[in-house]
């Protein structure tokens, strides 16, 4: 079936709330315990990105099997960002380009239409290289990093890298 990029919103919520709690039920695959991916947490984030960012949806028929996001905080100094992206893609639709092509979407999106924005930024664990290099291809450089951020149960601490993309459409 043909795989469709689109904007992603509200009325999908039950739809981003099944794919968000899939790729939760598999360890490492989302910071968030499956008990903290709740309908509010969906809501939050698929308002912010609507109203000050850019959510867009990958669908295949009525399905839908990917999102990615990002948000640009609501104050003058960041007004140049977006951040937090995050990207899901179903676990029985892993590996076979979705991600890919949201994330290119994603970004000629950004070089086209938001010249306001300078800077997208995301967290990502240094221990998933495979995600690291999935970045990297993308143009994305790491800046950051921060030891032990990340409570993983147990005494166990995991470290995620800042990474950012620098928009080549920004016209200040
Ligand atoms: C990360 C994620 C969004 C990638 O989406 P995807 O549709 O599986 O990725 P794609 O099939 O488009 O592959 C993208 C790249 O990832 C890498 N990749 C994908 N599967 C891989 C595998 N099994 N082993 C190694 N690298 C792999 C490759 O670099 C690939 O690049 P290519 O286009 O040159 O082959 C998806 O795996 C996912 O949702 N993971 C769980 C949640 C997550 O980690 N989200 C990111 C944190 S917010």
């Amino acid at each position: 079936m043909e795989l469709q990029i689109v904007e992603g919103g509200l009325h999908q919520r039950d739809q981003l709330l099944r794919l968000y709690q899939a790729v939760a039920a598999i360890p490492g695959g989302l910071i968030r315990q499956p008990a903290e991916v709740t309908p509010a947490y969906i809501e939050e984030f698929t308002s912010e990105s609507v109203s000050h960012g850019l959510m867009l949806v990958a669908m295949e028929g009525e399905e839908l099997v990917g999102d990615i996001h990002a948000h640009t905080p609501p104050i003058y100094a960041f007004s140049h960002l977006l951040t937090d992206l995050t990207i899901m893609v179903h676990p029985e639709h892993q590996g076979k380009g979705i991600g890919r092509k949201l994330f290119n979407a994603f970004l000629a999106r950004v070089e086209k239409d938001y010249p306001h924005i300078l800077r997208v930024e995301l967290y990502v664990r240094r221990h998933n290289t495979k995600n690291v290099q999935f970045y990297t291809s993308l143009g994305f450089e790491t800046e950051g990093v921060h030891e032990r951020k990340i409570f993983a149960g147990n005494g166990r601490f995991e470290t995620p890298l800042q990474m950012v993309w620098i928009n080549p459409g920004y016209r200040g």
